[in-house]
């Protein structure tokens, strides 16, 4: 599968993402970059909630978001409805066995908006997997989770990525070496690089994050020491 960004461009007052000959295919694309360098505009801008210019295609065909995308955005709000009634909500399907993976199941019958930021983040994710659509969308999913809940997670979209084109904007640099199949850097709105995990240097870094940063090799893990 490939989603192919051609061109697009989202214009704010001074700011300007621009983006040309984008393409993200099966396995997990990670998006980094420095507060305000056009990562939330740029998924925006892909799934054509919020654009100036926009071309894009799904395997060579024109994107359909219904059918073909599950989106997370970074903030959601809570309605009033117990956990697997939400898990359920847009598809219906059982959740009982994604509950029972993230630690859900003994608050299935609790309502959303009583539960902790993580948990919520944890339902969510039940909810975007049952979807079972073949684009997957997270903007700072991992956000408000521990680390355990992080490596459950990661591992479990690893798994998925393997069939599914997952695209997640990721802040946590330690997760983006361990995991990512495709690194995309941006900075001021534009992409910087485009390159494996294991060809990221130190400069990459360095150069869109604005702080000098070191990459050191530890058997086969690669570590990031500010
Ligand atoms: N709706 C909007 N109106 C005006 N400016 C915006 C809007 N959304 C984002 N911006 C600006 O665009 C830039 C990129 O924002 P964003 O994509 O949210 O950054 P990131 O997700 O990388 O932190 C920022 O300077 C932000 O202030
Ligand atoms: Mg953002």
């Amino acid at each position: 599968m490939e989603l192919s960004i051609e061109k697009l461009t989202v214009q704010f007052n001074t700011f300007l993402l621009n983006i040309n000959e984008l393409h993200f295919n099966d396995g997990l694309n990670i998006i980094i970059g420095g507060n305000g360098s056009g990562k939330t505009t740029l998924l925006n801008g892909l799934i054509g909630y919020q654009y100036s210019e926009r071309d894009v295609l799904f395997n060579d065909a024109p994107f359909h978001l219904k059918e073909h995308v599950t989106y997370i955005p970074q903030l959601l709000n809570r309605p009033d409805m117990t956990v697997k009634d939400f898990a359920e909500l847009t598809s219906q399907k059982s959740s009982d066995d994604l509950l029972k993976r993230f630690s859900l199941y003994d608050l299935k019958d609790t309502s959303v908006s009583h539960i902790s930021g993580g948990e919520f983040k944890r339902a969510v994710f039940v909810q975007a997997v049952l979807e079972n659509k073949p684009i997957l969308i997270f903007d700072e999913l991992e956000e408000g989770l521990d680390v355990k809940y992080k490596k459950e997670m990661f591992d479990y979209i690893k798994e998925l990525s393997k069939e599914k084109i997952v695209i997640m904007n990721v802040h946590d640099l330690t997760l983006v070496l361990q995991y990512a199949d495709k690194v995309i850097g941006m900075k001021k709105g534009e992409v910087a690089f485009t390159t494996s995990p294991e060809c990221i240097t130190e400069y990459n870094l360095t150069n869109i994050f604005n702080v000098p940063l070191e990459i050191i090799e530890y058997g086969r893990k690669r570590l990031i020491v500010l």
